[in-house]
């Protein structure tokens, strides 16, 4: 078994550690040589398509929800396409609105996740364009959408997502790039920034998973603490979501994402001497209202980890520790941001002693709805 997960001792470390190969495999092909368009030349929807969509809903459960969270956020500033976010068991019991040329974008790691693929038939039923982001060829939500981008982050053990999240973000951002560039609303040297930035990824995750050590001395303060708390504004707070709920899943520590900008309208009252924060800062234009908040929870007796890029040494003065990420593009940067708070909530789960792979109550595919 060992030999199975490749030398790590579990296979979350393991598809931690893979991720650098699986954004590189996710983004093979799909770039063009000279940086002037995405290339996903498996869909079936045309440019005219394309250019008509006017709404999108994005539907999900548990990280890959998450994921389409980001993918809202890149979609609305790059295409302008007003995108709806929501949860497979909640969109499937309501009578969703659809506009004319409504596309919907499912995205399920497993393709066989029960409330997504009824959502999914539900919507084929009304006559509606679905595209699938999944990770398993010849899973349902492959078989069964009309278009379909492929995560090549290759098989997922862990019951906890970490590779699948980073890819399904790849495919997400090439394709709100490629909506973009054939609407108009981008031009080919934002394009060009877009594409390179992506292609240094891979590169840049390498780097971040030097701060491994960092995150394992940091976990160390869990194994008696009952409840944390990740903050952030923009895409810092869906990567928030997603590294609470790592946190929650494998450490069964009660973990909290908040909105930075709302911890003052109750949440601050959660906020005791030494609980532990988390606080996401990689976005430039949002820094200083950030800082404002972390400001807040420190006097309030926090313990705060700060992340931030590389070369902001400001956020020392304000925070207790600070974990560093390679410069990218702002939109870039949740790829990156991810990857300590899945090292985080890994270390915490083997400090604490719980079976990293197979956490309590939990299934790597929910098949029941
Ligand atoms: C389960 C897993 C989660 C996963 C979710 C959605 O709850 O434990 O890690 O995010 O299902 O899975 P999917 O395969 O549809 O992405």
């Amino acid at each position: 078994v060992s030999a199975e997960r490749g030398g790590y001792p579990h296979f979350m470390l393991k598809e931690i550690h893979e991720q650098p190969k699986a954004v590189r495999d996710t983004l093979r092909g799909r770039i063009a040589e000279d940086f002037s368009r995405v290339q996903l030349d498996e869909l079936n929807l045309d440019d005219a398509f394309m250019k008509a969509v006017d709404r999108i809903h994005i539907i999900a459960c548990g990280t890959s929800w998450h994921a389409g969270l980001v993918g809202k956020a890149v979609i609305e500033s790059y295409a302008r396409i007003p995108v709806d976010v929501e949860i497979a068991s909640e969109y499937r019991y309501r009578r969703p609105l659809f506009t004319p040329n409504t596309l919907v974008i499912v995205i399920s790691q497993s393709g066989e996740t029960a409330d997504t693929l009824a959502a999914l038939r539900e919507v084929k039923r009304q006559g509606r364009r679905v595209l699938a982001i999944t990770n398993v060829v010849g899973s349902s939500a492959e078989r069964e959408a009309d278009d379909v981008i492929i995560t090549w982050a290759g098989p997922e053990i862990a019951v906890a997502s970490t590779k699948a999240y980073t890819t399904q973000l790849i495919a997400l951002y090439l394709l709100g790039i490629k909506m973009a560039h054939v609407r108009g609303e981008i031009g080919d040297d934002k394009v060009r920034e877009l594409l390179k930035g992506l292609e240094d990824l891979p590169q840049a995750t390498e780097q971040v998973l030097d701060t491994a050590p960092q995150l394992e001395r940091f976990a160390q303060r869990y194994v008696d603490t009952m409840d944390t708390f990740f903050i952030g504004r923009s895409l810092d707070y869906s990567v928030a979501m997603e590294g609470a709920l790592k946190l929650k899943e494998i450490s069964y520590i009660h973990a909290e994402a908040y909105a930075a900008g709302e911890l003052k309208h109750g949440t601050l009252a959660l906020i005791t001497e030494g609980v532990p924060v988390i606080a996401l800062a990689t976005q430039p234009d949002l820094y200083e209202k950030t800082v404002s908040n972390i400001v807040e929870v420190k006097a309030r007796g926090a313990f705060v980890l700060g992340m931030t890029w590389i070369g902001n040494e400001d956020l020392e003065k304000t925070v207790d520790e600070v974990i560093y990420l390679p410069k990218t593009l702002p939109e870039l940067a949740p790829i990156l941001a991810v990857i300590p708070l899945q090292l985080l909530a890994y270390y915490a789960a083997v400090a604490r002693g719980n079976d990293v792979d197979k956490p309590r109550n939990l299934a790597k595919s929910v098949t029941v709805e």
